[in-house]
């Protein structure tokens, strides 16, 4: 497959204000690709990293360090006016769209925006575009005049979608596009997502917490953790069989309506991960940064920063995983001298 978006060792270093200016590296050489037309899924817990990636994808926080590639051009650090040749075919669905529609702007106007800063000629272009727009996201017809407060939740996320895809996009970086919904308005939300990438052939990069959720849309899912990738590959395997202790845990901590099972799954991930004050101990600075809530930790992780490891068609950065790491209990068998 195409690559169409590439992150390459990507870096994203915030400098908080105040006395100390203690710099937070929230996004830590994190590389993995998105093919044309392929949805990858991000995950990881509050604070991982996953919007600060999608921000940097969209130009709207700068890289510290490393690349970002779209469409075989680098546009890590491009200047504003070369940036807006990009504003059709990149575009995004946030978590709450109330905030990022103009609540004095109708809904057919706020579809239309992004259309007319691309100066899509002629009125009745525009009003075709917008209306069939409304229509692909199943909104009323009349909705075209109205503002955005009489809609629930989930028509307000319609909008949303329809005002990204009104461009016709190559990817969409949708950051917690249905975590806000109901679940049956999240189911909703989630078949108009996959309708729309097969009528269209737009690739996803889809950021959500929920495991399941995310290895029912994605093809590919990237594990976070601190700012780093622990784990990536095929979506599915990873969520039916995880081998990280860390999406071990995160695939424990998704909640289920079964108590008996919910009771299992808690049982489960007490032997799995180390919380509470574990949870909040900084990481070593130099080795593993799930060193203080793994169950498998050793010396090694203490020390030395796991380096990204092939497993099949996965990529581990778990000394386990790692035949020469030294880690006791090494999970894959040293090729034969
Ligand atoms: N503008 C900023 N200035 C300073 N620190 C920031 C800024 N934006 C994010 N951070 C820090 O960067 C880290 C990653 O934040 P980010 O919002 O990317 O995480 P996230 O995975 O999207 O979390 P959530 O699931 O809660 O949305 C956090 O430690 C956060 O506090
Ligand atoms: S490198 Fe060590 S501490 Fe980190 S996840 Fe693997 S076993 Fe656990
Ligand atoms: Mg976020």
């Amino acid at each position: 497959m195409t690559s169409l978006l590439s992150l390459d060792a990507l870096e994203v270093t915030f400098t908080r204000r105040g006395l100390r200016r203690t710099p937070v590296r929230a996004v830590d050489n994190v590389t993995f690709d998105v093919a044309e037309g392929e949805t990858v899924g991000l995950i990881g817990e509050s604070g991982s990293g996953k919007t600060t990636i999608g921000r940097a994808v969209l130009g709207l926080t700068p890289a510290t360090g490393g690349h970002v590639t779209f469409r075989d051009e680098d546009i890590t650090r491009l200047r504003a006016e070369d940036r807006a040749r990009f504003a059709g075919s990149l575009q995004a669905v946030f978590q709450d769209p109330y905030s990022s529609l103009n609540p004095a702007r109708t809904v057919g106007r706020s579809v239309a925006e992004p259309l007319q800063a691309l100066g899509t000629p002629g009125e009745p272009e525009l009003t075709a575009r917008v209306t069939g727009m409304l229509k692909q996201v199943s909104l009323p017809s009349d909705a075209v005049d109205r503002y955005p407060h009489v809609f629930s939740g989930g028509q307000r996320q319609r909008v949303g979608i329809a005002r990204a895809f009104s461009t016709r996009p190559d990817l969409v970086v949708c950051d917690e596009a249905i975590s806000a919904l109901d679940v049956v308005t999240q189911a909703q939300v989630l078949t108009l997502l996959q309708r729309l990438r097969a009528d269209t052939g737009v690739a996803l990069l889809f950021i959500a917490h929920n495991l399941p959720l995310v290895a029912y849309l994605a093809q590919r899912v990237v594990v976070l953790y601190r700012g780093r990738v622990m784990e990536r590959g095929p979506a599915q395997d990873i969520h039916e069989h995880p081998l990280h202790p860390y999406t071990k845990a995160l695939t424990l901590a998704v909640p289920g309506t079964d108590p008996a099972a919910q009771r299992a799954r808690r049982a489960a991930r007490a032997a799995t991960v180390r919380e509470n004050s574990a949870n909040a101990a900084p990481p070593p600075s130099q080795g593993c940064p799930f060193a203080p809530r793994c169950p498998n930790v050793a010396d090694v992780c203490l020390s030395r920063r796991p380096a990204d490891t092939p497993v099949g068609d996965r990529v581990l950065a778990c000394h386990m995983y790692d035949p020469y790491s030294g880690h006791p209990e090494t999970a894959v068998t040293k090729e034969p001298a």
